[in-house]
């Protein structure tokens, strides 16, 4: 059977960037910058973003279009050794995510039944949350989130993925925007203002703080060596990989930065602790629209896109293992889907009940310790391919030219940093 391929150009970059952006960039974008001081964590993000992010997405949708397959085949066909163990690395790395992702997209389904019935208006958002977080009531709604999941990708990723993404985006940016001027116009909001744009420098330069960001970059681009691989691989030649990066980067990063413009206000002007870690845009945002003039609407409204957001970023996640029990285990997609999505909810299940095995196992493992790994095995594996025929890959269908330097940047500079800042983590855990 020919492998799928998507409907239309813009079919593609919808689904990218549906895949992009989701809960890294409201929940887990102010959580990691709100912990490594602001501004001090804006920064590192931004320049990893300029300088290998876009390059980051170039490079997997190179690989996948080029091989026509997942990571598992894509490691494989490009002659990388070990392919196929790495390949298996990268596919265990997404389950642990969507394992610990769907708990918390649990958590915003059931934040959208409180908002969509008043209840969330009348609650007090901290006690709320605390009751909600971590109990066996998150795990039903987990379960929810998995098996819608698993309904959208047993239909096919034509179908199930493309057409709701392009409405949905737009509407959750705007709604962003209005949330965000809203809390930057709470008394005290220039507090926030000045922790999320004013950089501690000596903040910014810790080793941790580039570690967290690199890793969120790609966590937050879905670039962790799986996800684009597998939809680079249903590109077609015609479509433009430089400009579908530069737009994908760009959406995904505008969200993320308005999340912050809409958070930090509010955590002081509600007199909130920045550093509270993944409880903090859960707590912080029902304040927000309790203080609105319409909150009811608007929370109801922001609960359903951000869901819609967090599936078109579950299904891409779960698109992975399912593509590569299709082909590497001959399954049909319908019952790889479910038995996959079993399978998951069987490991992200504890995460429900200990905020240990969610944090420090299942997010920490898969997003910072590995997840830049999975990077940089794809980009091994393109440059293994060959760095000439790779050239002439990305140059394919693309409206502007591709400039030469895309060759010594992808074979050189983005491997080094990723692995600079490795050395700078181990040798700031060192105590340098
Ligand atoms: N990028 C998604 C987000 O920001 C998460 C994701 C990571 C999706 C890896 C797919 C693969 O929410």
């Amino acid at each position: 059977m020919a492998r799928e391929t998507w409907g239309s150009r813009v079919g593609f970059v919808a689904a990218a960037v549906g895949s992009a952006v989701g809960l890294g960039n409201i929940w887990m974008f102010p959580w990691r910058a709100g912990t490594l001081g602001g501004a001090a964590f804006l920064i590192p993000y931004l320049i990893l973003l300029f300088a290998i992010g876009v390059i980051a997405l170039t490079v997997e949708w190179t690989l996948g279009r080029s091989t026509k397959g997942g990571p598992i085949v894509a490691f494989q066909k490009a002659g990388l050794p070990g392919g196929k163990y790495l390949g298996l690395l990268v596919n265990i790395v997404m389950v642990m995510i969507f394992a610990f992702y769907s708990l918390v997209l649990g958590w915003i389904l059931r934040y959208f039944i409180a908002a969509l019935t008043g209840e969330l208006l009348k609650t007090h958002p901290g006690a709320f949350f605390e009751g909600l977080a971590f109990s066996k009531e998150a795990m039903i709604w987990q379960f929810v989130v998995i098996m819608l999941t698993v309904a959208i990708v047993a239909l096919g990723v034509q179908k199930g993925i493309e057409k709701a993404n392009k409405i949905m985006m737009p509407a959750l940016f705007a709604l962003l925007i209005i949330l965000a001027v809203r809390s930057v116009t709470l008394p005290n909001a220039y507090e926030g203002l000045k922790f999320y744009l004013l950089p501690d420098i000596s903040k910014a330069l810790a080793p941790k703080t580039w570690m967290i960001a690199l890793s969120q970059m790609f966590f937050s681009l879905s670039v962790l060596g799986n996800t684009m691989v597998v939809y680079g691989s249903y590109l077609k030649e015609k479509d433009d990989i430089p400009l579908s990066a530069v737009a994908t980067a760009f959406g995904d990063t505008a969200v993320a930065v308005t999340a912050g413009f809409l958070i930090f206000p509010a955590v002081f002007a509600f007199g909130l602790e920045p550093g509270a870690g993944p409880g903090l845009v859960f707590v912080t945002l029902p304040m927000v629209f309790q203080k609105m003039s319409g909150g009811t609407f608007f929370a109801t409204l922001f609960f359903l896109l951000l869901l819609f957001a967090g599936l078109s970023s579950t299904v891409s996640m779960l698109e992975v293992y399912v593509d590569s029990a299709i082909t590497k285990l001959n399954m049909d997609r319908k019952k790889a889907a479910i038995l996959l999505g079993l399978l998951t909810f069987i490991i992200g299940a504890p995460s429900a009940l200990s905020p240990y095995y969610f944090e420090s196992i299942l997010i920490n493992i898969s997003t910072v310790y590995i997840g830049p790994l999975g990077a940089l095995i794809a980009a091994l594996a393109l440059i293994k391919f060959g760095i000439e025929k790779a050239y002439e890959e990305v140059k394919k269908g693309a409206l502007f030219e591709v400039p030469t330097f895309w060759k010594p940047w992808v074979k050189y500079v983005y491997p080094a940093v990723i692995v600079l800042i490795y050395l700078y983590t181990i040798y700031g855990m060192l105590g340098g």
